[in-house]
Parts: structure tokens; sequence; C-alpha cells
């Protein structure tokens, strides 16, 4: 296929948008569009370091343009945020591509925006799997553009980062959860220690398995039967009602499904899961403030689910490596987190959200501090 062929039309449609009440001084958004193949996806650029932002593409039927923009706008913003507390010296992107079956074609023109993006406007967007996207679908981004992340590299006699982020997410949450514990119940170990997981997908088998080898003892639902029953024999877990795990009597609620799901039928001592956007009130941070109150220790979910996006950034590096960074950046950031919430009396969200505009503008300063030290 030719270049001219697979170039989609890239569009600044950033002054459009500014008026949607989910904006929140975004750099830049992009519309990519590509009438070929029917592609019509938007880059949703919230923050750059050193010229770069990382953040997963998904694809999804919106209903109209304001919910498209409502999700990509939320959701590059929560990136910023997990960037910066991860330490990681990039901003926070998410693009979203607006069909319900992507193909090969209009994958490799969504890759094609990306380089005409860089070429044209000097800003490396680096896209990796979300919803809905899989590697074979990332592979054909891959020929058009190198910012790609995702995609498993070829294993030789030591095991790479890569691909599949789940493993990854599930080591820096079963860390969180051990800091938690030790925060909350001064506990070192998790030997006898009670959990609820809900949902057993690509991260909570793998957080069920960390903690079953930990000796803790486990409580788990999944809406998928099948799902349900690989953990429960594997583990030892004991199958829970999907309507009961949130308001069990357990040492640790471990959210790792939907969002939304922090409320006040939450009985554990301790949140501590995966899950995305926990919180309905992420701004405000109303649930984070609620669970304070009660006497339950939260642990914010972009902190606590980094791992995945520390293992795609590191990408290639040796797979232990990677572990021990993730653990250790993990839980740094929440036993910072915690006792700062406890001097100032304030909720764990919001202290996690200051300290991610701290580290924000420290990032961004650094560079050009050395800059002024290359010149000096
Ligand atoms: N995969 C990652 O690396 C990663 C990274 C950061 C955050 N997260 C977040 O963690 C959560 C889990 O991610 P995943 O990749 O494991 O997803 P997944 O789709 O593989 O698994 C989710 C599981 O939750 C189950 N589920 C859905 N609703 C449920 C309910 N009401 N009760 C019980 N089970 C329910 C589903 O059946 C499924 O098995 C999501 O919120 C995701 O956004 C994932």
């Amino acid at each position: 296929m030719s270049e001219q062929m697979i170039d989609p039309v890239v569009t600044d449609i950033t002054a459009d948008v500014s008026a949607h009440p989910e904006f929140s001084n975004h750099e830049k958004v992009f519309e990519v569009a590509h009438e070929a193949s029917g592609l019509r996806a938007r880059i949703f650029i919230h923050s750059l370091i050193e010229g770069r932002a990382l953040g997963g593409c998904r694809r999804w039927t919106y209903d109209d343009d304001a919910a498209w923009n409502a999700d990509g706008l939320r959701l590059s913003r929560g990136m910023t945020r997990k960037s910066a507390v991860a330490g990681l010296p990039l901003g926070g992107a998410k693009a979203a591509i607006c069909h319900s079956d992507p193909s090969p074609m209009m994958m490799r023109a969504f890759g094609r925006g990306i380089a005409m993006i860089e070429e044209q406007y000097g800003m490396t967007y680096i896209t990796a799997e979300d919803v809905g996207i899989t590697e074979a679908l990332l592979k054909e981004v891959k020929k058009e553009t190198q910012n790609v992340r995702g995609i498993t590299p070829e294993q030789g006699d030591v095991e790479l980062s890569g691909g599949d982020p789940g493993p990854f997410t599930a080591y820096g949450v079963f860390v969180g959860l051990q800091a938690a514990v030790k925060h909350k119940m001064g506990r070192d170990d998790l030997s006898g220690i009670s959990v609820a997981v809900q949902g057993l997908g690509d991260v909570g088998y793998y957080l069920c398995e960390f903690l079953h080898e930990a000796g803790a003892t486990l409580y788990v639902a999944d809406l998928d039967q099948e799902r349900l029953n690989r953990v429960a024999n594997a583990f030892g877990a004991k199958p829970v009602d999907p309507a009961d795990v949130i308001s069990m009597k357990v040492d640790v609620f471990a959210p790792c499904a939907m969002g939304g799901v922090l409320s006040e039928d939450i009985r554990a001592p301790i949140v501590a899961g995966s899950a995305n956007n926990q919180q309905k009130d992420e701004i405000g941070n109303g649930e984070s403030k609620m669970l304070r109150a009660r006497g339950i220790l939260y642990a914010p979910d972009y902190v606590i689910n980094a791992g995945g996006l520390i293992s795609v950034y590191y990408e290639g590096e040796t797979k232990d490596k990677v572990m021990d960074m993730i653990g250790m950046q993990v839980q740094t950031a929440l036993e910072k987190i915690f006792t700062i919430a406890d001097k100032e009396d304030a909720d764990t969200a919001s202290v996690a959200d200051a300290l991610a505009k701290e580290m924000l503008l420290e990032k961004k300063l650094q560079p050009v501090a050395e800059q002024e030290k290359a010149a000096a």
C-alpha cells in the first residue's frame, strides 16, 4: 500500500473541544480520519514531558461527540497523574477509536496519524493497548510508527518485560496491599490475612497467585464462572457471590473489576485493588473522604495500579529488574501518601493528587534546568 493511500487527515480540534467540562488545560486534541478504512480516532494529549506523552488506545462505539471527548479528556488527565506519581519522564495522553471492530488498515492509518503528529507538531504520542485493542492490532500500528508499546519482545535466555501488563500490574497491587496492611495493621507479612478479590481477569488472577503464595486467605468473585473456578481450584480460594464481595468483613477488599466501586457498603478496613477510576467523584475525592471518615485506608487507584504502565515504559528490560522497580515505586509512593494523610488528617486520594501535581511540576522544570546546565 502506498504512503499516500494510508495517510489520514489529521486535524487539530483543541479549540472545539476546549469548551467541554472535562477539558483541563490539555495540550492538544487531534482528530485522525481515514476515509478508505473508515477510521475515526481522537488523540488527547493532556501533558508533555520533553515532548512525549504515553497512554493506551481504546476502541469504543461512543453515542456522540460529547461522550467521546469526555472519555478521552478524563482518561488522558488520569495518565498524567499516574505517570507523574510513578516517576516516569512522560506526559499523559490517551487515544480513542470510535468503531466496533477496527481493521488492520484502520490501525495502520492510525499509526500513520501518530507519525504525522510527530512530524508536523513535534509531539511524540506513544500508544499502547487499552479496552478493545489487541496486540495483533498494535502490530499494525507499528508498521507505521515506532511509538508503540505493549508488543511482546522475542524472548532469549533471560525473560524480558513487555506485552501483557496484567502480571506487572498485579505485582504492584500485591506490594501496595502489603504496604497498606503494614500501615493499618502493623503486620509485616500476609499470612492469615483475609482478602476479598472482586474480578479475576488479567490482573485479579495474578494477584490471587501472589496472595496465595504469601499465605493470605482468599475470597473471590467474578461474573464469569470459568474464571471463578480456575482461581478457586488453583489457589484454594473461596468463591463468593458477586453481589456480596464488596461488603465482606475481611481485612482487605481488592477491587479488580470495574470503576465506581467505592461505596458505604465496604466493611474491610483496607481497600487495595487495581480497578481504574474507583471513585465516582474523582474531582472532589468524595468517596476517598468518606472512607477516611469511616477509618478505612484506601490505596489510591492510579498509584497502586501503575505497575502495568511502568512495565510498558521499560519494555525490553529484564523482567526481574522491572518487577523490582515496580515494587520499589509503588511501595515508596504509597508509604509516603499514607504517612502524609495521617499527619495532615487528609484523605489518601487528595494527598496523591497533590503529590502528582508537585511531581509533574518538578518533571516539567527538570528538562529546563538540564538545558541551562548544558548551556553554562
Ligand atoms: N490490565 C492491566 O494491566 C491494568 C492496569 C491498570 C489498571 N487496570 C484496571 O484493573 C481492572 C481489571 O483489569 P483486567 O485487565 O484484569 O480486566 P479483565 O477484563 O481481564 O478482568 C476483569 C474481570 O472482572 C470481572 N467482573 C466484571 N464485573 C464484575 C463484578 N461486578 N463482579 C465481579 N467480577 C466482575 C470480569 O468478568 C472479568 O473477569 C480494570 O478496572 C482495569 O482498568 C488494569
